[in-house]
């Protein structure tokens, strides 16, 4: 292709993106001349953070003229900063560790700010909660709901004052400082006469996992204060956000008693938490829409006048998901007995999502350049299951989100449940009846375990084995069916 045909072609893209009703604006904006406007995220530390993404998209989408970067903003210089900040952008948000900082610095507030006594937005020198809007916006039931509040912090005030709003029957709050459980408390108990308020005190480091990788499965609901179950569960605690996917704030078994689960995390999009409840059909949210709400508020307020029709938020959600899984990666790990199609869903589940796929049987195949029965007959089974463990090990270290199909007997170590979850790991368990494993194995003679083995052997197998894949998944579904129905159910309870 020549340079002038080239040229041309790209000329007359550029010529009908500008006839569309977005490339008008954008030209508009960009014939205009005019400085873009400046808008950012406030807070320390800033990592992680989306914001900027997020931001621009919607500025894009809306042909606001507007740039959106972050400002790491250390706490001993926070003062001075805060105040250039206010003088000299446009608007912005404000996060962790300042939400309340920054009130004194502003001239005024709007009545959600000033109920919560936290800001996230500021513009022309006023403070706005916009949190408040994303999570209404989320629509979770709070009305006459026991509402169980994990953490004591802004994002917990927000979430708290919007349960009381909606005439909550009871909150429980708990969080892992008591002093600011109660202070929390204290604060709005007498606000809200009608929700009986009080602290939850569950013992134990409910995020703590234990050596064995997440066998502590937090504190187990006999260590309630609250002599009633709760109806919803919010998280506005950061346990479970990546890096640290491997934390879980509470028990399953609490988890069981609720009907519903938000967890204002987003990153991952499925925490532990949410694949907990979802895996127990308790319906569970994660942070990803309040996230988006919240930033879409903040735009309108910093430009009122700005037509917003060309952006499409189930656009940007899912831009969002694709690069979640791109810039954070995450392992999907299926487990399962021998013939519960961990391969096949696997395989598929890869390609549906786009990232790559593993199979450790596999990887131990290749590493050992002999087949599996060979390597039993061999070498031993001790031998094979320390080159499982080597094998499960350099899959997790692979850098990019992937699946991986484990062979039936891996998770059964509680080792390798370790390297699994400590590496942003998160187990699905593939469980089928013993009839749908008959059928799919077979005379299968590439199974070592199964020779010589008569079928009630085999049963009896897998009767031992699954109080160990049950104790290990984070999300076990019913696998006998379908595989595209398989890979459809995993990818919902990931939020894909
Ligand atoms: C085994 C299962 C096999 C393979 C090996 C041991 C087990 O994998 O790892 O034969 O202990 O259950 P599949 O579950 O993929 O058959």
């Amino acid at each position: 292709m020549n340079r002038h045909y080239l040229k041309a072609r790209l000329d007359k893209e550029f010529n009908l993106r500008l006839k569309s009703k977005l490339g008008k604006r954008l030209n508009r904006r960009l014939t205009s001349g005019e400085t873009p406007k400046r808008f950012g995220l406030v807070g320390y530390p800033l990592g992680h953070t989306l914001s900027p993404y997020i931001h621009k998209q919607i500025m894009y989408s809306s042909g606001i003229n507007g740039v959106y970067r972050s400002y790491e903003v250390k706490p001993d210089d926070f003062i001075d900063t805060a105040g250039r900040l206010i003088a000299d952008l446009d608007g912005f948000n404000i996060t962790i560790p300042y939400k309340q900082e920054i009130i004194p610095q502003l001239e005024s507030l709007s009545g959600d700010a000033a109920k919560f006594g936290a800001v996230n937005t500021v513009s022309s020198n006023k403070g706005y909660n916009t949190d408040i809007t994303g999570f209404r916006a989320c629509g979770v039931p709070l009305k006459d709901k026991r509402v169980m509040l994990l953490g004591a912090g802004g994002a917990a005030r927000v979430l708290l004052c919007e349960a009381l709003e909606q005439g909550a029957a009871a909150v429980g709050v708990y969080a892992r400082n008591p002093v600011q459980a109660q202070a929390l408390v204290g604060r709005f108990s007498a606000l809200f006469q009608e929700t009986e308020m009080f602290c939850e005190l569950i013992a134990g480091n409910a995020a703590a996992v234990n050596d064995q990788g997440g066998a502590s499965d937090g504190p187990s609901p006999s260590h309630r204060t609250s002599p009633l179950p709760y109806d919803v569960i919010l998280n506005a605690t950061p346990v479970g956000m990546w890096p640290h996917c491997e934390g879980i704030p509470l028990s399953r078994a609490i988890i069981a008693e609720a009907e519903y689960v938000f967890d204002t995390i987003y990153n991952p999009l499925a925490t532990r938490l949410v694949l907990a409840a979802r895996s127990m059909n308790v319906k569970a949210q994660s942070g990803l829409g309040m996230l988006l709400h919240q930033a879409v508020a903040a735009q309108k307020i910093w430009n009122p006048c700005s037509d917003m029709s060309g952006f499409s938020f189930l656009t940007l959600e899912q831009m969002l998901r694709r690069r979640l899984l791109k810039k954070y990666p995450v392992k999907i790990v299926l487990t399962g007995f021998m013939g519960s199609g961990k391969t096949t869903v696997g395989r598929s589940l890869s390609k549906s999502l786009g990232i790559g796929f593993a199979d450790i049987d596999l990887m131990i195949v290749e590493e050992n350049a002999k087949p599996i029965p060979t390597i039993f007959r061999e070498d031993g089974e001790a031998f094979f299951r320390r080159s499982e463990q080597h094998c499960i090990q350099k899959a997790m270290d692979m850098p990019k989100s992937m699946v991986i199909a484990t062979g039936g007997g891996a998770v059964i170590n509680p080792e390798n449940v370790g390297i699994i979850r400590n590496n942003r790991g998160f187990i699905v368990f593939l469980h089928t009846d013993t009839k749908t494993i008959f059928e799919r194995i077979g005379d299968d003679g590439g199974r070592p375990l199964l020779n010589g083995k008569s079928r009630q052997n085999i049963a009896d197998l897998y009767e031992q084995r699954l109080p160990q894949y049950y104790a290990a998944a984070d999300f076990t579904l019913e696998a006998d069916g379908e595989v595209t129905d398989i890979v459809c159910r995993i990818r919902a309870a990931f939020g894909f």
